[in-house]
């Protein structure tokens, strides 16, 4: 098969190759990828959200299956876009439809969803531009610290937690009033602060079948110690240490099986991964959020811990026979440290040569902010790149990957050195 492969991060980088080690898989192609999917597949330089452009490439090159990296395309709606088309409709497209994108695109429909399938999440309300003075008062009602949502995608960036409640209520104005996120925060979701550990829960559903892939915890904090400004994802461990057999039962059955009968019962067409973004509070499950798409830097611990196929797997999630596919996972930890430029997630510099990458050993380097510049990899984002390792203990993982991160350099370099502290 030929298959198409829209996004460039180090999500993408990870998921091509994994889908390069099927047999299935005869030619990949990636839009726009980076230095790294460069060097494994063919980088095709367009916009993942020109349906158009995605529509002609995928005709001149007979690509038989298209497999969404990011959020965006999806809630534009490239799986629609594709079942609308009378020459694209039988190309299967790995990822929800429209509606279904909205799980990620719109708090308010997510945070719907959940109650109306009673799956257990924080209390809440949402607001817009004419209820302000009503969500004023609501944030009265409720202790500290104040959780803030933007309705829309804001880049990760449209979800305040604030102590103080006179600061609370300026942001709730801030944000409906003077559209600090733009269009994104026209709706705001106040919601109840819960308070425990994180972690997150992949699923790949056929929209009726699922699988649930290996468990992974993110760092999204810049700073040691989970301080400083929110970021994409510092660094990434698998399976978590604390999800045992016990607390993966919950999360199945309050969780994961609503999810998708929900899916089922609201008619809602749902080919592709879902991201659930957990609380564990006490010793009880709680979902956060969902995201339509794998995570990044997730994708690099979880798509290494997948033995099974990922291919024949995609495959059974475009016939609706997932239930038919067995899902083998390597037993070891991976664990993955994201290496990126001075300044990141505020303002930094791009096209800094990157020096070292042949002499890493005993780890994977996935390309999350990488270009090719006269054969030299060079950064082209804040996020650069992700160092993944194996280990039969996921410290032991994570010093590898520090082991191979002294190796590297380029100028402004910098990475977090405390993955896994809290474990
Ligand atoms: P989100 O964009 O929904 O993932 O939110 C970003 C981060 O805010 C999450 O990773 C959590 O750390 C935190 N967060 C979101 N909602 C809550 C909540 N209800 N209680 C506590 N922390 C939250
Ligand atoms: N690492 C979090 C995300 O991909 O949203």
């Amino acid at each position: 098969m030929t298959i198409l492969l829209l996004g460039s991060g180090g999500r993408e980088h990870a998921l091509a190759w994994k889908m390069l080690q099927s047999e299935h898989c005869s030619k990949l192609l990636v839009a726009p990828g980076n230095a790294g999917t460069a060097a494994i597949a063919e980088n095709v330089n367009i916009n993942p959200n020109d349906f158009e452009a995605v529509k002609n490439l995928v005709l001149t090159e007979k690509v038989d299956m298209v497999v969404v990296g990011p959020e965006d395309p999806l809630v534009k709606g490239i799986f629609d876009y594709f079942q609308q088309d009378v020459v694209l409709k039988d190309i299967p497209v790995i990822g929800p439809s429209k509606i279904g994108a909205q799980l990620e695109g719109s708090k308010e429909f997510a945070k719907e969803f959940l109650v109306k399938h009673n799956i257990p999440t924080a209390a809440y309300d949402s607001f817009t531009k004419d209820t302000v003075e009503a969500g004023c008062q609501f944030l009265t009602t409720l202790q500290p610290p104040y959780v803030l949502k933007a309705d829309g995608l804001a880049a990760g960036k449209g979800v305040l937690i604030i102590q103080d409640l006179a600061e609370a209520q300026a942001e709730l104005r801030n944000m409906l009033v003077n559209e600090k996120f733009g269009s994104a925060s026209a709706k705001v979701v106040i919601e109840e602060f819960l308070d425990g550990i994180e972690l997150s829960c992949f699923v790949l559903t056929d929209g009726k079948n699922y699988k649930i892939l290996p468990t992974a915890k993110d760092y999204k904090r810049i700073g040691e110690g989970d301080t400083g400004l929110n970021t994409g994802g510092m660094g990434a461990v698998s399976p978590v240490p604390f999800a045992d057999a016990v607390l993966m039962e919950k999360i199945e059955s309050r969780i994961v099986k609503p999810t998708i009968d929900g899916l089922q019962k609201d008619g809602i067409p749902y080919k592709g991964f879902v991201f659930i973004g957990l609380i564990k509070v006490g010793n009880e499950p709680f979902v956060i959020e969902y995201n339509v798409r794998m995570g990044d830097p997730e994708t690099e611990v979880v798509m290494p811990r997948l033995k099974s196929d990922l291919v024949s797997l995609f495959k059974a999630v475009a016939t609706q026979t997932l239930d038919q596919e067995e899902l083998e996972i390597d037993p070891r930890s991976a664990t993955t440290i994201m290496v990126v430029s001075g300044g990141y997630p505020e303002d930094y510099e791009k096209g800094k040569a990157i020096s070292g990458l042949e002499q890493v050993d005993g780890s994977i380097v996935f390309h999350a902010g990488t270009t090719l510049q006269n054969d030299q990899v060079v950064t082209n984002g804040g996020r650069v790149l992700a160092v993944t390792s194996y280990g039969d203990t996921f410290q032991e993982a994570i010093k590898k990957s520090y082991q191979n991160i002294d190796k590297l350099n380029f100028d402004k370099m910098y990475f977090r050195k405390d993955i896994g502290f809290d474990l």
